[in-house]
């Protein structure tokens, strides 16, 4: 059944007090800045999070903050601000802030410094560096969520790549689209076969031979889980199972026996604009050079397609008759950002017909629906807070499956 506009509303919007924007700020922490742009007494960089404008930096001591991006004074942007001494430093009059938001001095004030400080009113905001990543918790109180233990998160660096880019559509299309197993035959026909080096042992090209998975699902305390099944001839069955990590995140799993998993999230910069973020993890050993891993830009990577709409955003229609799937070669992601943006800004999900394989996009859509009627009627989200979430032992798994094996005996271990 198609969605109503409301209920559209309800799930996609996250500016100007939403409530899906509140829930999310409440209850979650937001993947906020690739932890290695940031330099100690460095440049600042814009943020904008949830419809908010933030500045996100890195202290002398190598502490990292997260500030409103004007300054509590008049207003001016604190990404121009100097940073030194363990202070963000106001160009226009000198006001100095801390890692933790405090107002630590204002010298254009002639009276007594430490009161006039102690008496600015000021948001706060929580910052943490894990997994290559700097977080930010935007609610109000100081109870910070629990912090999503994603497999990656505590990898040594050589084990993990992160990159990201921001997309000019809504997350959660592109959410929606990390829970999509049939596309993935179709659109990434040929960035499979290429990433495959036209050698057979990418288990990824199997979904070019099947495009429609049969699906089945579980309920997990932090979202779900699914497997898409294939049949691929002699009884054999390649089964996929990835996670869907409240509120945006995808764990996708390896396309070979030992290759790196991805951790694909959405975060919501405003209603219009998301930053695609993916992460490349092997617990087992050192990812070596990747595409990913060997990106130059963790802050304008993949790259979007390379048009605007009068001239189909730049689809090389010469390489489709050359046999290319897409005509966007650049990237995978690439292919993605392409369907996202021509979806338009915020999808119209009340037009949409849907088939067989959308059952686990709807599961996303209903987990999010579901926690923001949790949230708007004074409760804490059912998947937010339990006391059997544990983000750690989360492993997505690709395998194939002998007759009558049952996807679920594949446990959670490393990829097969
Ligand atoms: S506007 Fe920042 S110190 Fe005046
Ligand atoms: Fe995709």
């Amino acid at each position: 059944m198609a969605m109503s506009s409301a209920d559209n509303d309800l799930l996609t919007r996250v500016e100007n007090g939403a409530a899906m924007g509140e829930m999310i700020r409440q209850h979650y922490w937001l993947p906020a800045i690739p932890a290695a742009l940031l330099e100690a007494d460095g440049r600042p960089y814009r943020v904008r999070l949830l419809g908010t404008d933030l500045v996100a930096w890195r202290a002398s001591d190598g502490a990292v903050g997260i500030l409103d991006e004007r300054c509590p004074h008049r207003g001016a942007s604190l990404a121009l601000a100097r940073n030194q001494d363990n202070g963000l430093r106001c160009l226009y009059h000198g006001w100095k802030r801390n890692v933790r938001g405090d107002v630590v001095e204002a010298p254009n004030h002639g009276g007594d410094q430490a009161t006039f400080c102690a008496h600015l009113r000021l948001n706060r905001y929580h910052a943490v560096e894990r997994g290559g990543i700097v977080w930010a918790w935007l609610g109000r109180g100081d109870n910070p969520p629990r912090f999503p233990e994603l497999p990656f998160v505590d990898l040594p660096a050589e084990r993990r790549s992160v990159t990201s880019v921001e997309v000019p559509t809504n997350w959660v299309q592109a959410v929606e689209a990390s829970m999509d197993s049939s596309h993935v035959g179709v659109l990434h026909e040929s960035t499979s076969q290429i990433a495959a080096g036209g050698g057979g042992g990418n288990q990824r090209l199997l979904m070019n031979q099947a495009l429609a998975p049969k699906l089945e699902f579980e309920d997990r305390p932090y979202g779900y889980r699914y497997a898409a099944l294939r049949a691929i001839g002699d009884g054999q069955v390649y089964a996929r199972v990835n996670h869907f990590v409240m509120p945006w995140y995808g764990l996708i799993c390896a396309p070979t026996a030992d290759g790196p998993s991805t951790a694909f999230f959405s975060t919501p910069v405003d209603d219009s604009r998301h930053r695609a973020w993916f992460v490349h993890f092997n617990p087992g050993r050192p990812l070596g050079m990747t595409v990913m891993s060997a990106s130059p830009d963790l802050w304008n990577f993949p790259p979007l397609p390379p048009g605007r709409a009068e001239d189909n955003w730049g689809q090389n229609r010469d390489l489709m008759r050359r046999g290319h799937a897409t005509g966007f070669p650049q990237h995978l992601g690439t292919e993605d950002f392409a369907m996202f943006i021509s979806q338009g800004v915020i999808a119209d999900r009340s037009t949409e017909q849907l088939c067989s394989a959308d059952g686990a996009v709807l599961r996303v859509r209903q987990a999010l629906l579901r926690s923001v009627r949790e949230f708007v009627a004074g409760n804490v989200p059912t998947l937010a807070d339990n006391p059997a979430l544990d983000y750690r032992n989360i492993r997505p798994v690709g395998a194939l499956l002998a007759p009558g094996e049952d996807w679920r005996n594949l446990g959670g271990g490393t990829p097969a």
